[in-house]
């Protein structure tokens, strides 16, 4: 079965020319990318506008620490097996035999988190363009075939790092948070419902006030003003930014953390910070209006 195409991913990549251009480079050059930045910030839109505008296949897999090598190379189906011994036609493939079959790139969400033997197993297929499996042989990648993984900044990774023979077989393409008018842009296109324009404007400066404040640890990303965006236009208030704020209270709690040292409640940093917001939007003469 081919590698999914693009006919799903109808949604334009919003700015990102420079790091698009980057990532095109590199898999044009045969190379293998690791797109770092923080959650939420793009990475996944990033791979599959780039794997669009090549035409190539998309395999994505999302690591986590109980990821195995069986499922990221694949195995003989046992009852086959045991009717028919070890044919080629009784092994079902994993995504990254069917990605270097196809030629298509394998999209690895969160490498970092994958556990190590899982990572080793791509060494060979990064730089070889081969595999070697027991009672299958070997799988030599097609033309086009590259990995693209994901990692989030060293700070954020709780877990393991990648190995350094990995590390020499990636080139690095780092990305942070889209511009305001960007970010604006992604929540209209992504919201579920019709936002208007300033109610767009005050959630996605909520989130951004929240990556700067310094009682708070970790920052939201678009994602969290796409989920305000959607609730905001649902939510009973009385004004537009009683609403955003009624729903930041919903969505942010999940997001952000405040930082240790702050004693203060998150309702009360979110009010405070809406309220910032709001006449910071009065002043540039897109204040959220009264319903
Ligand atoms: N440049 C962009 N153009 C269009 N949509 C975007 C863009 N950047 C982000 N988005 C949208 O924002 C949301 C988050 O983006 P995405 O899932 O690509 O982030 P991510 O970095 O892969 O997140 P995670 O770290 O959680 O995997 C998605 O709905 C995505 O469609
Ligand atoms: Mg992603």
């Amino acid at each position: 079965m081919p590698a999914p195409r693009h006919d799903d991913v109808h949604d334009a990549l919003i700015g990102r020319d420079f790091e698009l251009g980057c990532v095109h480079a590199c898999l044009l050059g045969a190379r293998h990318v690791l797109l770092e930045g923080p959650v939420g910030v793009g990475k996944t839109a990033l791979a599959r506008a780039v794997c669009a505008r090549l035409d190539r296949g998309f395999v994505r897999v999302d690591g986590d620490g109980r990821y195995t090598e069986a499922k990221l190379v694949g195995q003989f189906d046992p009852p086959l097996v045991l009717s028919h011994g070890y044919r080629p036609e009784n092994f079902i493939p994993g995504p990254l035999v069917r990605a270097m079959r196809e030629g298509a790139v394998l999209f690895i969400n969160e490498l970092n988190r994958m556990p190590e033997g899982v990572q080793n197993v791509l060494l060979p297929a990064m730089d070889e363009g081969m595999l070697i499996l027991p009672m299958l042989g070997e799988v030599r990648a097609a033309r086009g075939f590259a990995v693209v993984a994901t990692q989030n900044p060293a700070e954020f990774v709780a877990t393991g790092a990648l190995s350094e023979a990995l590390l020499d077989r990636f080139e690095l393409v780092r990305l942070d948070h889209a511009t305001e008018a960007d970010e604006r842009a992604i929540v209209r296109q992504n919201a579920h419902g019709s936002p208007p324009d300033d109610l767009i404007a005050a959630a996605v400066a909520l989130v951004r006030a929240t990556r700067v404040d310094p009682r708070i640890r970790r920052g939201a990303s678009v994602r969290a003003a796409i989920a305000i965006a959607d609730i905001a236009l649902h939510l009973p208030a009385e004004s537009l930014d009683a609403a955003v704020l009624g729903a930041a209270l919903l969505a942010l709690p999940t997001r952000i953390e405040l930082a240790d040292a702050h004693g203060g409640s998150l309702p009360a940093v979110l009010s405070e910070l809406g309220e910032r917001v709001t006449k910071q939007l009065e002043a540039e003469g897109s204040a959220p209006k009264k319903r």
